[in-house]
This record gives C-alpha cells, structure tokens and sequence, in this order.
C-alpha cells in the first residue's frame, strides 16, 4: 500500500528574500518560487531591515499564489504550512509567521515553525535523496557559522560555531572595504578568479581550546590593514588579489576545521549548507576534503544553499512526522537557538 503524500507549503521571510515552496513528502518540491530583495538594498550597501519588512508585507501573497499555482494545488490539499520563526531580523520574520499563522486559522491547516538554520542543512535531502542522519554539516551564512553534528530529522548538536562574525559577514564587510560593494559574497567569488590567492598571507585564526569554533574578525581587520598600508605606502590596491587571497583565508580555515571534526566524530559523511555554501572554492575545498578523507561529499545547488522555502518545507516535514505542531501564539524568535526546543 503506498502512503498518501504529505504536503507542506512553507514560507520563508528571515532576511531578504520573500519565499514560498510547495514540498511533498519531505524532498520532492514542487515549486520553490524567491522573490530577492539584493537590487533594493544594493542601494544602501547592505540590508535595512525596516525596507526588508516592507518588502515582504507587499511580496507574500504574490508567492504564496505562485508557489500553489506551479505546484498545481490548492491551499486547501496542504497538510501543514511551515514557517521560519527564527532565527532572523525580527520584523522580517513576524511578516512569515503572520501570514502563516492566518492562513492556518482561516483553513485549519495545521501550523509548523521551523528554525531557519535546520531549514539550511535540511536543503542537502532535496538531491540527495540517499542522505540520512548521521552526518556533520557546516553551516555557513551571513548570520551563521556552525558545525553541526545531525545525530537525526530533527537532533542537532552543534560542536563549534563562530565566536565573532559569521563567514557570510566576513565576505560581505571584505567585500565593501575593497569597494565591490553588495551583496559580497558572489561579487569576492566572481574577481576572485582573476586573482592570486597567494598574493597576500592573510592570517588563519584558530582557537586554542575549542578547536572547531571560528573566528573572522581579525581577518577582516587584516584586510582592513593591509588596505591602509597600500595607501599610505602608494601601492596599487589589486581588488582581485585581495578577494582571491581573502577567498582563500577563508576557506583555509572553514576546510582544516571540517576535516579535523571528520576525524574525531568518525563520520562518513559531511555536508555544506547556507548562502556561503553556494561559492565554488569552497565547494572545491570541501570535496577534496572528503575524498581524501574517504568520507561522502553532499552541497545542495547553488539555489538551495541560499535562503529559500524549499528547505522550510523540508525541515517542516520531518517535524511535523515527529509530531511537531504550533499554536496561533506562535511568535518570531530573532535570537533562536539550534537544537533549543
Ligand atoms: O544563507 P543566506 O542566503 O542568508 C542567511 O541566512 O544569512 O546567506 C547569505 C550570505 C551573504 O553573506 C552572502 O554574501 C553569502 O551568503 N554568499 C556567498 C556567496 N553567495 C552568497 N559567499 C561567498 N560566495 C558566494 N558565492
Ligand atoms: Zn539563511
């Protein structure tokens, strides 16, 4: 006999991208539809919070209507709506929720709240229909840089994350000093292919005691530094010498660290996950890492490592069979902890 399908349709509105997916039985998604604010925020060099909630109150509807429309189905065959309720920018993240929350007291529909980072790892079981717990996944975003150990759907431990900015962060702020502007981390992949990555020794932090937490700020201020020297000094800034040599501090420090945890937690297999997940190098950095480690390599593509809906909808999936449900007083957490509930 074959199991009648689960049907989720999740919402996603934590940072700058209005999203709405429609996902079955957990990795089969049907439609995955982002309406990306970056041309908005472009204009002030990053993201502004007050224009982002904006955004979304105006986007919502137009794709959640989309997301149903390419799925073909109505509202009223969903199963559970899923939403990210942290964690985020808070007035970005109440507009998901409001909405998600209305459309399941008007349907009666029942109401999942999923933590935007799990949503991240979750986005690895989209093509990789084989992957299943255990595994360790490096999360890396704009607001987050975590190793996480996923002992199961729904059981995370995360073993290091960082202690100051997020790698995503590192990119972005690395990105404006050198004058490429926003969003960072595609404009440093991109003039880094011009560049030499050996072209400036960019310091690699690690921490004495806790040998899988990160740290990005001093390499940010190493670039910083190195930029005032070249002026003061009157030596030509080459922008895709610094992205490529950045690039490469970088993804030094993020793969030495994966490897180590590979080999202590004896796992067979790693995954990649968040916005900084979708660069090449990295990408590179980390198979290579698995192969020599003998440990199966898993990155989601480029538009599942990015914020989306889709990985709600997965992440809502396995919840909402481990019998997960939330009430209409289901509120945005800003600060939500992984593995917190
Ligand atoms: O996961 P995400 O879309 O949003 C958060 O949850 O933070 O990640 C956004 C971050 C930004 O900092 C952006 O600069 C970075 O991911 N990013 C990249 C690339 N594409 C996006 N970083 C490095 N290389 C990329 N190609
Ligand atoms: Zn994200």
């Amino acid at each position: 006999m074959t199991e009648r399908e689960i049907r989720i349709l999740a919402i996603e509105s934590s940072c700058d991208e209005t999203a709405a997916a429609v996902v079955v039985n957990g990795r089969d998604v049907r439609s995955n539809v982002i309406s990306s604010q970056i041309a908005l925020h472009t204009l002030y060099g990053g993201v502004v919070p007050e224009i982002a909630s904006r955004k979304h109150i105006e986007k919502i509807n137009q794709v959640i209507t989309q997301a149903l429309e390419e799925a073909g189905m109505r509202l009223e065959e969903m199963d559970a709506i899923g939403v990210t309720y942290g964690p985020g920018l808070v007035g970005a993240l109440l507009v998901g929720v409001a909405e998600a929350k209305a459309i399941s007291y008007a349907k009666g529909i029942p109401l999942v709240g999923v933590h935007h980072i799990e949503g991240h790892i979750c986005a690895n079981y989209i093509e990789n229909r084989e992957l299943e717990p255990p595994f360790l996944c490096l999360v890396v975003s704009g607001g987050h840089t975590h190793l996480v150990r996923v002992s199961d759907y729904g059981t995370y431990e995360v073993l290091g994350r960082t202690r100051d900015d997020a790698a995503g962060e590192a990119f972005d702020k690395v990105a404006r000093a050198i004058g490429l502007g926003y969003p960072g981390g595609p404009k440093i992949e991109m003039a880094a292919r011009e560049g030499n990555p050996h072209a400036v020794e960019f310091p690699r932090a690690k921490i004495a005691d806790a040998p899988y937490d990160f740290s990005f700020s001093g390499l940010k201020s190493a670039v910083l530094n190195y930029l005032n020297g070249c002026r003061q000094k009157g030596i030509p800034i080459v922008q895709a010498d610094i992205a490529a040599s950045f690039q490469k501090a970088v993804t030094d420090v993020l793969v030495e660290n994966a490897r180590r945890a590979v080999r202590e937690f004896g796992m067979e297999r790693f995954a990649i996950a968040g916005g900084v997940a979708s660069n090449g190098a990295l990408r590179e950095g980390m198979r290579e890492m698995c192969r020599s480690e003998g440990v199966a390599f898993y990155s989601p593509s480029p538009v599942f490592c990015t914020d989306n809906a889709a990985m709600i909808g997965v992440a809502a999936y396995y919840d909402f069979r481990n019998g997960k449900r939330d009430g209409l007083d289901l509120n945005a957490v800003p600060n939500l902890k992984l593995g917190a509930r």
